[in-house]
């Protein structure tokens, strides 16, 4: 019996408990109704009275480390959920979500392309502009009307006026002060008004500015450079018409439509039944714009022209409210996700 009761003894040190299956194999073995201990004290009433006591207190310690090494192993098991779960490797993997470009990003990146293809080089400026680069550079004079076209956030009035730019064609003038013609620049960017948010305003958007300066540019190249802006932008069957206007900055100045893609220029809500859509302005650059910025205005001609990336992204993508651009919703987002 003495022998019997060592043998189990080891046998319980000895077994290896690694996972639950394994701890409920313990569990039958040594601590079952059939296990080894219960059948030890079954055969106790064979063993001489004398002896009965001792025995009887070794059977009761070999329970007791089968109870505790069980438990101890229990408690290590439970805490570790990657050995109670044994892995699954049939299951399908987890999905995760795809970000996506925001819409700005696509529409900015395809104006790039287009104007990349005929020689247009990108060239940025600062958000926070002085007066000279957004206004007096640009001709608007002081006191003048024209300042109140675009409603301005200022950082610092006075001597050293500060403020966040209106439009991107400040960039045009810090371009002209650093480079000698030939021009050609595209100026994509982020510009600032002070305006109350609707669906078809807000106080921040996105512009592309382009700049042609050589000798003999002619209003025709302008109209010419539009019109394939248009085609690439719009599809081949796109058309573009100039109605005048005015600007500081150019002269003579035009406002651009584009026919309307959505109804093929029959006439719809969104284009309010004219088959024609505004996309930008343009002009010629003006001789005291040129001169502002240190270009001989007798040698040299240019093109003008800026486009709001929300206008042509509306067109393209029909998203009708500019407040979807900046809430983040991503529902509205998801939309743009490439699939792959
Ligand atoms: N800067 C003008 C605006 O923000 C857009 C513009 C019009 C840019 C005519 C030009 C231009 O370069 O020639 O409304």
């Amino acid at each position: 019996m003495k022998n019997k009761i060592s043998d189990v003894s080891i046998q319980i040190n000895s077994f290896e408990i690694n996972n639950i299956l394994q701890l409920e194999a313990f569990r039958i073995q040594f601590l079952g109704s059939k296990s080894e201990i219960k059948n030890l004290f079954g055969e106790l009433k064979t063993v001489p009275n004398e002896d009965k006591k001792s025995i009887g207190k070794e059977l009761n310690d070999l329970r007791i480390q089968a109870e505790e090494k069980y438990a101890e192993h229990k408690e290590k098991l439970e805490n570790n959920t990657t050995s109670k779960e044994a892995i699954d490797y049939s299951k399908p993997g987890e999905n995760f979500s795809v970000g996506s470009h925001h819409p700005i990003s696509l529409v900015r990146r395809e104006i790039i392309e287009i104007f990349n293809r005929i020689g247009f080089v990108v060239s940025e400026g600062p958000e926070i502009e002085d007066d000279w680069h957004n206004f007096s550079a640009l001709n608007f004079p002081p006191e003048h009307p024209a300042r109140d076209m675009q409603d301005t956030f200022f950082i610092e009035k006075g001597e050293n006026e500060m403020a966040l730019r209106t439009h991107t064609s400040s960039v045009q003038v810090r371009v002209m002060e650093n480079q000698k013609p030939p021009i050609r620049t595209i100026s994509p960017g982020r510009v600032y008004r002070n305006e109350a948010i609707s669906a078809r305003a807000h106080c921040f958007f996105h512009q592309v500015e382009g700049l042609y300066i050589d000798k003999n540019v002619s209003f025709a190249d302008l109209k010419q450079t539009l019109l394939y802006f248009a085609k690439e932008m719009f599809g081949e069957k796109a058309q573009i018409r100039l109605r005048p206007s005015y600007f500081p900055f150019t002269e003579p100045s035009a406002e651009v439509d584009v026919s309307c893609s959505i109804c093929n220029a029959k006439g719809c809500n969104v284009c309010k039944y004219t088959g024609w859509l505004e996309i930008l302005g343009c002009g010629m650059v003006d001789p005291n714009v040129l001169e502002a910025a240190g270009i001989d205005s007798k040698t040299y001609t240019g093109y003008a022209f800026g486009m709001g990336i929300e206008r042509i992204t509306q067109l393209k993508y029909k998203v009708n409210d500019l407040r979807l651009y900046s809430e983040n919703d991503v529902r509205f987002l998801k939309q743009f996700t490439p699939s792959i």
